[in-house]
């Protein structure tokens, strides 16, 4: 993709022509004749939480590759510089700062200086992790490991989202995306409080978007299934019984994940709030 000044390679923010979904020709003695055609997020801000992990850094280098200049939030700072590295190295624009996404003066103080440093906040995503005990009966579950997903997926969403829509009601624009998984909607496998967990996510993106969608701020949530790429090491038959469940008969791809997450946060989904989009591969139908 060629720079403002139609030279090609990497400019700040951009990443290398070869990583563009534009399209761009004629590249010649270095520069290159550009199309028009814009990237999805040029010009947005955006914050991921737990951007170190997985998920997070999945969307959070498809972010920068569609333009926008992505603030790594998270846990362990060196992890972040990592994927802050890569993204640079490819032409993006990101900076990291450790914040523990449950503490809601922590994410407000670094929302305060993400938006003081870049003008907004126009895109907030949290996919830090949540521990859950599985794979055993609720009747034989105690209590706290019960609660223990659905009060930290409540506290860290709340924090993270609300922080989020204080700087987009403000400014009048902005997009939060919410994650939550499958298990939302499940009933075949025993996932303990991380059902809850996640039906709460997906019950706050509906209240928030009803609170602030006349203030300009669309709230959308992201509901993927099991996703192998997130732990290497997974054989075919560790999944076999939720592939079995799918009408695709396969599992979600890390790319789908983050190309659905961009979707959401571009001005293609406008229209779209207080919906969760359903990234079962047909385990789930709607
Ligand atoms: N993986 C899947 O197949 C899948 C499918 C559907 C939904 N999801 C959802 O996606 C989310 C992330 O999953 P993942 O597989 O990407 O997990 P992951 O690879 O373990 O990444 C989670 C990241 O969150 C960070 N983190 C944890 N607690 C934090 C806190 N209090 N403050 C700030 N950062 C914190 C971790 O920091 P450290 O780097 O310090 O560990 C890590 O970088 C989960 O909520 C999960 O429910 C995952």
């Amino acid at each position: 993709m060629p720079g403002s000044d139609g030279v090609c390679g990497p400019a700040p923010g951009r990443l290398a022509p070869s990583d563009c979904t534009a399209v761009s020709e004629s590249c010649e003695n270095g520069r290159r004749k550009q199309k028009g055609m814009r990237m999805q997020l040029e010009n947005k801000n955006a914050v991921v939480y737990g951007a170190a992990g997985s998920m997070g850094g999945a969307v959070a280098r498809a972010f920068a590759r569609e333009g926008a200049r992505v603030f790594l939030a998270g846990r362990t700072l060196a992890k972040l510089d990592a994927v802050a590295g890569e993204i640079r190295s490819g032409g993006g624009t990101a900076e990291t700062a450790q914040v523990d996404a449950m503490d809601q003066l922590a994410v407000a103080s670094h929302a305060d200086q993400v938006a003081a440093a870049a003008g907004s906040i126009d895109i907030s995503f949290n996919a830090i992790s949540i521990s859950a005990v599985q794979n055993m009966p609720l009747v034989g579950m105690s209590l706290e490991d019960f609660m223990a997903p659905v009060t930290d997926a409540c506290r860290t969403h709340f924090v993270t989202a609300t922080t989020a829509a204080r700087h987009m009601t403000a400014q009048g624009s902005g997009v939060i995306v919410l994650l939550s998984a499958t298990a939302s909607r499940e009933s075949r496998h025993q996932m303990g409080g991380f059902s809850l967990a996640c039906a709460c996510i997906e019950a706050l993106t509906r209240s928030l978007a009803g609170e602030v969608g006349r203030q300009g701020v669309r709230v959308v949530g992201l509901r993927p299934n099991f996703t192998p790429e997130t732990y290497p090491g997974v054989s075919d038959e560790d999944v076999s019984s939720l592939v079995k469940d799918t009408l695709l008969g396969r599992l979600p791809r890390l790319a789908e994940v983050a190309g659905t997450a961009v979707y959401l946060a571009s001005a293609a989904a406008g229209a779209m709030t207080g919906a969760v989009i359903n990234l079962s591969c047909g385990a789930i139908i709607d």
